[in-house]
C-alpha cells in the first residue's frame, strides 16, 4: 500500500520512533495521534497543526475502548500503528516493588493494542486495503533479564500479531509487525550500547508497511532470530546480559 493520502491512527506519536513516524507520515497523510495531554503532545500539535490529536491514557482500557469506538465511527481509516510502550526494569523480589506497575505496563503495551485492533477493525474492514502495524522488539523473541514484564508483553504482542493475522487472512487487512533492536530514543536514555537512529528506523517501518511484509526484523534482530533457531541457549545467554 502506498502511504499517500491515507488516514492513519498512531499511538506513541509524541516521542522517539512514534514521533518520527508521525512527522514522516504527516507530510502526505492524515495522522491521528492517540496520546496523553502533555507538553510533548501539545508541542507536536503546535509543530504540525495538521496532525489530529485524540487525548487518551493507554493504561486505562475504558478510555482506549471509547476512543477506538469513536474513531471507528468517524471518517474512513486506512491503518493503525501501535507504537506506544512503557519499559520498566522491575526487581519483582524487591520489598518495595510496585505491584500496580505490572498492570500498567501490560495495559499500555498489550491490552491497549488488542483493544485498538478490535475496536478499529470494523472500520478497517470496510476499506479496499488496510493495515495494522505493531511495533515490537527483539525482546519479544528472546528476553533480557531486567525488564521481565516488558519482555512478556512483547512476546505476547508477537503471538497476538500472528494470531490476528491468521484470523484476518482472507480479508483486506494486513497484520504486520516490525521487531527492533536498540534504538536511540528516550526509552533507551542512558544505555551505552550501539543504537539505531530513530528516524532511520521510522523510515524502515513505513517501508515495511508499503511492502506489506508480515514480520520485519531490523538490524541485529535478524541474527537473533537465526541464533535462537539454531542455538537457543547461546541466544538466551547473550540476551540475559543485554
Ligand atoms: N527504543 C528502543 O530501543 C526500542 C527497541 C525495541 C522496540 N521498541 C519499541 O518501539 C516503540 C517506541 O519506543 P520508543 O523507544 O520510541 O519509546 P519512547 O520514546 O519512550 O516513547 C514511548 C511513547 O509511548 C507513549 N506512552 C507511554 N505511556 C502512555 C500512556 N499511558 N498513554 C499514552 N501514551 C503512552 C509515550 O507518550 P508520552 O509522551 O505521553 O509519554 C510515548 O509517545 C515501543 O513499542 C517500543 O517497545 C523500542
Amino acid at each position: 500500500m502506498k502511504l499517500s493520502k491515507r488516514r492513519i491512527v498512531l499511538t506513541g506519536g509524541t516521542s522517539g520512533i512514534g514521533r518520527e513516524l508521525a512527522l514522516l507520515l504527516a507530510a502526505d497523510n492524515q495522522v491521528v495521534v492517540l496520546a496523553r495531554e502533555t507538553t510533548r503532545s501539545m508541542q507536536l500539535q503546535a509543530e504540525v497543526p495538521d496532525i489530529g490529536m485524540e487525548h487518551v491514557d493507554l493504561s486505562v482500557p475504558e478510555e482506549v475502548e471509547a476512543v477506538g469506538r469513536r474513531l471507528a465511527g468517524g471518517p474512513a481509516l486506512d491503518g493503525l500503528i501501535n507504537c506506544a510502550a512503557l519499559q520498566n526494569t522491575p526487581v519483582l523480589a524487591s520489598p518495595d516493588f510496585d505491584l500496580a506497575s505490572i498492570r500498567r505496563e501490560m495495559d499500555i503495551n498489550l491490552t491497549a493494542v488488542c483493544l485498538l485492533c478490535a475496536t478499529l477493525l470494523p472500520a478497517l474492514l470496510t476499506r479496499q486495503a488496510a493495515f495494522i502495524m505493531n511495533i515490537n522488539s527483539g525482546l519479544g523473541l528472546v528476553p533480557k533479564t531486567d525488564s521481565a514484564v516488558y519482555c512478556a508483553t512483547k512476546g505476547g504482542l508477537n503471538i497476538f500479531t500472528q494470531s490476528l493475522r491468521n484470523q484476518l487472512a482472507d480479508t483486506n487487512v494486513r497484520v504486520q509487525q516490525v521487531l527492533l533492536p536498540l534504538v536511540d530514543t528516550p526509552m533507551t536514555h542512558g544505555r551505552t550500547a550501539t543504537k539505531l537512529d530513530a528516524r532511520d528506523v521510522a523510515r524502515q517501518i513505513l517501508k515495511a508497511v508499503e511492502a506489506g511484509t508480515e514480520d520485519t526484523d531490523v538490524g541485529k534482530v535478524r541474527l537473533l532470530r537465526i541464533l535462537n533457531r539454531v542455538a537457543p541457549s547461546i541466544a538466551h545467554r547473550i540476551m540475559q546480559g543485554a
